[in-house]
C-alpha cells in the first residue's frame, strides 16, 4: 500500500517527466504486450500472461512447430487474429498516438516501435509505427515467397471456429489442402510473424537502434524486456545518454535499475498522464 505522501511524489514525478517530455528533442516509444493487456489481449510473460492448450509460446512460435503440425500452429494464430480483430484499442494506445501528433506540431522526433503483432496501435491512430516482429495480418506463401496483407475472419472456413484455447479442445488435425493456400500459387500460406529462431528486418531494427541511441528519452511501456534483440535498445540507448521512463504493473515487473523514471500501474491510467497532447 502506498501510504499518502508516497503517492504525492509519485504525482510531482508524473508531472515532472510530463514537461520534460515536452521539452525533450527526440522520443521513441517501445512497446509490449502489456500496452495491449487491457484491451483483453493476453500477454507471454507476468501476471496477465495468458496460455494456449498448455503449451509455452516459444513452443508453438516457431519454424519447426509449423514445419511438425501446421494446423496446430494455424488454429493458434487464427485465435490471435480473431482476438485482436475483436479488440479496441485501449487508452495506452489512444495516449501514445496523441503524443506523436502533439511532438509532430512541436517539431520533436518522434518514433513508436513495437513489438506487438496485433494492429491497435495504428487502429489508434498512429500513423508511423514499426512493427519489430511484423503482424498477424501479414501471410506469406512457403512455395513462391509471396507476402500479402489478410483480414480475413475467419482466414479460411476450416478454421471457423477453431483454436479454442483450452487444452481439451478439438485438436484434430486440419488437412493441409483445407489451411490458407496462396491466391497466386495455391501454396500453403503461413503467419508472417517473426517466429524464435527468425531474424528481424536488419534495416528496421538499426534504424530504430540508431535513433534510440540519438533519443533524449526512451519510453519502455508494458514489455519484460525478454525478448532478444529487441531487448538490447533501451539499455544500448541508456548507454548512449538516453534517458529511461518505464511504464509496468509494479517495480518487480522493472527490467533494468538503470531507469529515470518507473511508472507503476496499468498504462491505460498512467501513460495519459505522462504524455504531453495538443
Ligand atoms: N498484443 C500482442 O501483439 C502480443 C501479445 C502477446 C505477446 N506478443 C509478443 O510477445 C513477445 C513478448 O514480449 P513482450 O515483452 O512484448 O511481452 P511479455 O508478455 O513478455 O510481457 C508483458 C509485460 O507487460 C506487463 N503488463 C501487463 N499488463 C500491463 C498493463 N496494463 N500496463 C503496463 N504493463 C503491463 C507485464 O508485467 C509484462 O512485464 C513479443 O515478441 C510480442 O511480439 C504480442
Ligand atoms: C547504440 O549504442 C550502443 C551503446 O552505446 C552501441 O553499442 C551500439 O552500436 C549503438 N547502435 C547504433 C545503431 O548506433
Ligand atoms: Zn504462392
Amino acid at each position: 500500500m502506498a501510504t499518502r505522501g508516497q503517492k504525492q511524489s509519485d504525482e510531482q514525478r508524473l508531472t515532472e517527466l510530463h514537461d520534460k517530455l515536452s521539452q525533450s528533442k527526440r522520443v521513441l516509444v517501445l512497446t509490449g504486450a502489456g500496452v495491449s493487456a487491457e484491451s483483453g489481449i493476453p500477454t507471454f510473460r507476468g501476471s496477465t500472461a495468458g496460455s494456449w492448450r498448455g503449451f509455452t509460446i516459444s513452443e508453438l512460435a516457431c519454424p519447426e512447430a509449423f514445419q511438425r503440425s501446421p494446423s496446430q500452429v494455424w488454429e493458434l494464430y487464427h485465435y490471435r487474429r480473431e482476438k485482436s480483430l475483436a479488440a479496441k484499442p485501449n487508452l495506452a494506445h489512444v495516449a501514445i498516438a496523441k503524443f506523436e501528433q502533439f511532438c509532430l506540431k512541436r517539431g520533436i522526433d518522434f518514433m513508436l516501435a513495437t513489438q506487438n503483432i496485433d494492429r491497435l496501435h495504428q487502429r489508434a491512430g498512429s500513423s508511423r509505427v514499426i512493427e519489430l516482429h511484423r503482424s498477424l495480418f501479414l501471410v506469406r506463401c512457403t512455395a513462391c515467397d509471396s507476402v500479402t496483407e489478410n483480414y480475413d475472419s475467419p482466414i479460411c472456413e476450416a478454421l471457423r471456429g477453431r483454436g479454442d484455447p483450452s487444452p481439451q479442445a478439438d485438436s484434430t488435425p486440419i488437412p493441409e489442402d483445407q489451411l490458407p493456400r496462396c491466391a497466386g500459387c495455391s501454396g500453403l500460406l503461413r503467419p508472417y510473424v517473426v517466429w524464435f529462431g527468425e531474424p528481424l528486418n536488419e534495416g528496421e531494427l538499426s534504424s530504430v537502434q540508431e535513433f534510440a541511441n540519438m533519443s533524449d528519452f526512451v519510453l519502455v511501456v508494458g514489455t519484460s524486456n525478454a525478448v532478444y534483440p529487441a531487448a538490447m535498445i533501451a539499455p544500448d540507448a541508456r548507454r548512449s545518454g538516453a534517458q529511461l521512463a518505464e511504464f509496468n504493473l509494479d517495480a518487480s515487473c522493472s527490467s533494468s535499475n538503470d531507469v529515470s523514471y518507473f511508472v507503476a500501474g496499468p498504462c491505460g491510467s498512467t501513460l495519459p498522464k505522462a504524455l504531453p497532447r495538443l
